[in-house]
């Protein structure tokens, strides 16, 4: 005899003890576990306490027969899956096919084959082995199916994080990188316009003293000539008759001219010395170094001072009318500002209002309207004054307009423009002052830039 297998445990159900002991005998020597029942109700409290492998069961039984018995094991999911195979005598054929619609793997007929018998159940107890093997498999496949999902749902959150960590970084680099552009831009504006205050310091302050000495020494002269003069008319009154070789001198010199001429000179040496006093007065103001303090200033001496350096500009030029400037200041109180700053904006604006001009002129030499600059300030309320630097020029379409402010925009050739005056003189205007600078152009009034700051620094 064979030890009986775990998995191979045989409930036969049959009401007759003949079939019952031959079948059971058989399987038993065969190598089964074999529990037995005489009917239907004992069949389904057996499979309540052990579950078999597979269940033999007669059709026709006292109480409830082999069909409702099956109908009733198909019901409970304990023992929904465990196969059924009938048994029928050979002509129940009706019996076979309900049978196996209630659910039945199969059938052997009675009287029994034995060879028959043992075929079928081998066969049924192979496939519900598969069968199970089949659904565990299934069932670990699907668990893997869930793991792997869930591994790639939290690899591509992962990867999405990844992703806007890359794009929050680049962006912080190319942020990073714009500040460091800006920084680089306004070092080399401020050394620009460090060099230029130099050099500017420089010129006024060699030119300041001999102009002091003439300016010192050219009343003085005047008044030795007045008193010259006044000698030379007493000369003549008292000697009318000179003699012959201071006649003759006299009229090589033509004297009365001199006598007339020469203060008028002295007055023309004294206008031009004033003047250049005036200039280096600017220049000097220009080139006052600021520093780390805001202070109150003359916002008109600033753009007085830097429109004298840009006096040659202005002047009429071989191939070129002069520009003219309106100035048309408001009453304005000392700002307390940054005065360095400040007279870069406003060489800034006057620079680019010069060059739209020029650029003008040269495509129309004589234009309808004289080229004009006009500067006009105001106090706007008790905290804020406006300063607004206009030209007739050209008016800057809005697509341009767009981006006067962006560093290095330029519509300059390569050369003339970095296109960082703008954007200088905005971060000037906005970031050191707390205050605006706007452009407004259109085709009728030419184009105008306004800056707006609060008159002291600290109070709005
Ligand atoms: N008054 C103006 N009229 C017409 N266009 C102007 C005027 N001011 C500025 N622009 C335009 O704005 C552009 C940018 O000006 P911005 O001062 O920033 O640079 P730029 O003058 O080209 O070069 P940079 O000032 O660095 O030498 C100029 O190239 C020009 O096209
Ligand atoms: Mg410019």
């Amino acid at each position: 005899m064979m030890p009986a297998d775990p998995t191979r445990n045989i409930l036969i159900v049959d009401d007759n003890p003949n079939n019952l002991g031959v079948l059971s005998d058989f399987l038993w020597d065969m190598g089964f576990e074999v529990l037995v029942a005489r009917d239907g109700e004992s069949a389904l409290q057996k499979t309540q306490y052990a579950v078999p492998d597979l269940i033999l069961l007669d059709v026709m039984m006292p109480g409830i027969d082999g069909f409702e018995t099956c109908r009733r094991l198909k019901a409970q999911p304990a023992t929904r899956d465990i196969p059924v195979i009938f048994m029928t005598a050979l002509s129940e054929s009706a019996h076979k096919v309900k049978g196996l619609s209630l659910g039945a793997v199969d059938y052997i007929t009675k009287p029994f084959q034995q060879d028959e018998v043992l075929a079928r159940v081998k066969l049924h107890l192979k496939l519900h082995t598969l069968n199970q093997t089949l659904a565990e498999q299934n069932l670990r496949l699907q668990r893997e199916v869930e793991t792997r999902k869930a591994a790639e749902a939290a690899l591509q959150s992962l990867n999405q994080e990844l992703e806007s960590r890359v794009a929050a970084r680049t962006q912080e680099l190319s942020q990073a990188l714009e500040d460091l552009k800006q920084a680089q831009v306004q070092m080399v504006q401020g050394e620009k316009m460090a060099a230029l205050g130099q050099l500017v310091a420089g010129i006024a302050h060699e030119i300041n003293n001999p102009i002091n000495f003439i300016h010192g020494n050219v009343n003085h002269a005047d008044t030795y000539v007045q008193d010259l003069l006044e000698l030379l008319t007493l000369y003549q009154a008292e000697f009318p008759q000179a003699t012959p070789t201071i006649q003759t001198k006299a009229q090589e010199l033509d004297a009365g001219f001199l006598q007339e001429d020469l203060p008028k000179v002295l007055t023309s040496m004294k206008i031009g010395a004033n003047r250049i006093r005036g200039i280096v007065q600017s220049l000097r103001n220009f080139s006052r170094i600021s520093g780390p303090e805001s202070k109150p200033v003359n916002i008109h001496e600033g753009i007085d001072s830097t429109l004298m350096i840009l006096n040659s500009r202005l002047k009429t030029q071989p191939n070129q009318v002069a520009i003219e400037v309106i100035k048309d200041y408001g009453d304005l109180p000392l700002v307390d500002c940054y005065p360095g700053q400040l007279n870069q904006v406003f060489m800034n604006l006057l620079v680019n209002a010069i060059d739209a001009l020029e650029d003008h002129l040269s495509q129309d030499p004589s234009p309808p309207t004289s080229p004009i600059i006009r500067i006009s300030t105001a106090v706007m309320n008790e905290h804020q004054i406006t300063i607004c630097i206009a030209n007739n020029g050209p008016s800057i379409p809005e697509p341009i307009r767009k981006q006067l402010f962006n560093p290095f925009f330029t519509t300059k050739p390569v050369g003339k423009g970095t296109g960082l005056g703008l954007s200088i003189s905005r971060q000037i205007i906005a970031e050191i002052h707390q205050g605006s600078l706007q452009c407004h152009s259109s085709p009728a009034q030419g184009t105008e830039f306004v800056i707006q700051i609060p008159n002291s620094q600290g109070k709005q």
